[in-house]
């Protein structure tokens, strides 16, 4: 076993493993991190000179990247050489969901884990610590070991042996680097002693001790699953509530305020929206599910399954609202879309409401205008699959060969002229200062706005003369 640890290695330069390397280097200025990455494009961005051309958008990732690159946080493709030089290596490689085979649609694919682990076992030298930092199916860190243990990589000059933790990252994107800053817990599961100390020790020179836990490597990878199923299942619950609100007469935003005051509920995430995106939490309640049905507990299984259910319910209801009160037709209406990304603050559209919501409208015969201010056009193109019919205040970037589809893309907000309703999907902080007198004016009557993030001044959305519905707002009963 190694005395202490000097060299780090990053595998995948993603939303996790760019940020908390970046925020490790800062705190640990001895150490040196290297992340790599398979991905060229990403590793020019996370080197551009220009800040804000890294490859995400995360609030004080900036800074912290300024002061830390190029003197002890290093990106770059040379993966041999950062394994090679290794004492410990995170991998935080992404797990997506398996399209196809066993498990489809429910499990993830390790594939891309277990190219990391192979790549380990043959380019480290000497004892290496093994870090699962991404969120792993239960018992994969198993998976990891017999493949470091079965590649026939030894030879008398270089003995290795491997320690595996799993230490996943509870970081939500937007507050990443808060998160990262402060942390309500640090996790860390393993049987081996010293290695759970060595990795312990680069936390400590900015986590209260007391906020390190230590426990048996499956329960940390369950405790993964289980805190995001959780988070997951108070969004479903509160965004069902808000179907009751909207034919009860009861306003959810009171709802929440009056449940949340309880201690043992408390305030937090008990907004209802349109419905929970983002990379974990739909992949990760799939996780739990698939791991309840193979050891045959089916209730279990479908306890979880309704979680992931009832948002997809919530997300197409939004769209069939929509058309409802454009009086039950929404073709050749233009509808003006704010916001793309899955929350604000981060420029990831993965699984975010606005893909399903605007394919809905978009099959109904409307003409989307998105605005979004970080998400690309080109990353909306990926995601509905379709080539937006023109830019608007930018060049076409695209390259792909789609089929049209009837959106277009402004990074500007001067584009309510004709529009005949508005749909917020996104909490971006710029839509709460919108001048909604100046707009109404450009706008088809009857206008409409629907806000699902229940971000707009409702008084003053009124007195402009829209028609206003919010999610889960029983006053609008008809
Ligand atoms: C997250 C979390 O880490 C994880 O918990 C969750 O399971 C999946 O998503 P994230 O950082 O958000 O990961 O993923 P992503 O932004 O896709 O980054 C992963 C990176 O790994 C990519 O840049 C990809 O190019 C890289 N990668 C993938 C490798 O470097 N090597 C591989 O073999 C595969
Ligand atoms: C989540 C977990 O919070 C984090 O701990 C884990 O490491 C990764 O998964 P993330 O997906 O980045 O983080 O963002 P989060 O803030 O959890 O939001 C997820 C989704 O829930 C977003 O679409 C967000 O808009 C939605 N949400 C969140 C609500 O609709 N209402 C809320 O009250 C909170």
């Amino acid at each position: 076993m190694i005395k202490s640890i000097k060299n780090i290695c990053c595998i995948g330069a993603g939303y996790v493993g760019g940020p908390t390397m970046a925020m490790m280097a800062n705190k640990c200025p001895n150490l040196i991190f290297n992340v790599v990455d398979i991905n060229k494009e990403r590793i020019a961005a996370w080197n551009n000179e220009d800040l804000s051309k890294l490859p995400i958008f995360e609030p004080g990732l900036k800074e912290i990247i300024k002061n830390s690159r190029n003197k002890n946080l290093f990106f770059s493709c040379e993966i041999k050489k950062a394994i090679e030089s290794a004492d410990i290596i995170f991998i935080s490689v992404n797990t997506p969901t398996k399209t196809k085979g066993l498990g489809a649609g429910k499990c993830s694919d390790l594939k891309w884990v277990e190219t990391s682990a192979r790549e380990v076992a043959k380019f480290s030298k000497g004892h290496t610590i093994v870090v699962e930092k991404s969120t792993l199916p239960v018992r994969t860190a198993e998976v990891i070991q017999s493949i470091l243990n079965s590649t026939n990589c030894n030879s008398s000059s270089n003995k290795k042996s491997f320690s595996v933790l799993s230490n996943p990252e509870f970081l939500a994107e937007g507050t990443a680097i808060k998160d990262l800053e402060s942390p309500d817990r640090v996790l860390i599961g393993g049987d081996n002693k010293k290695a759970m100390d060595l990795l312990s020790d680069i936390y400590k020179k900015w986590v209260p001790e007391e906020k390190i836990l230590f426990t048996n490597i499956w329960s940390s990878e369950l405790a993964k699953l289980t805190s995001n199923a959780f988070l997951a299942q108070r969004i479903s619950s509160i965004n069902s509530i808000s179907a009751i609100c909207e034919v009860t007469g009861a306003d959810i935003r009171e709802v929440s305020r009056a449940i949340g005051k309880d201690k043992r509920i408390g305030s937090k995430f008990l907004d209802s929206g349109p419905g929970f995106g983002g990379s974990c939490f739909k992949k990760d309640i799939l996780n739990l599910v698939y791991l309840a049905e193979y050891f045959g507990l089916g209730e279990v299984a479908k306890f979880w399954e309704e979680v992931v259910n009832i948002n997809n319910w919530h997300q197409k209801r939004i769209a069939k609202i929509v058309v409802q009160k454009l009086f039950g037709t929404i073709s050749g209406k233009k509808i003006i879309i704010l916001g793309f990304a899955f929350k604000a603050n981060t420029n990831d559209t993965r699984e975010s409401a606005a893909i399903k919501i605007c394919k809905d409208l978009i099959d109904e015969g409307a003409e989307l205008i998105i605005h979004d201010p970080k998400v690309s056009s080109l990353q909306i193109q990926h995601d509905l699959q379709t080539k937006p019919k023109s830019q608007i205040n930018e060049k076409n970037e695209s390259s792909l060969n789609n089929k049209l589809g009837n959106w277009k893309f402004s990074k500007k907000l001067d584009i309510f002229e004709n529009a005949h309703a508005i749909l917020v999907l996104t909490e971006w902080e710029e839509y709460k200062n919108i001048n909604w007198e100046s707009v109404i004016v450009k706008m088809a009557k009857p206008a409409w706005l629907f806000d699902s993030r229940s971000i707009v001044n409702v008084e003053l959305v009124k007195k402009a003369g829209f028609n206003l519905w919010r999610l889960g707002d029983g006053s609008q009963k008809e």
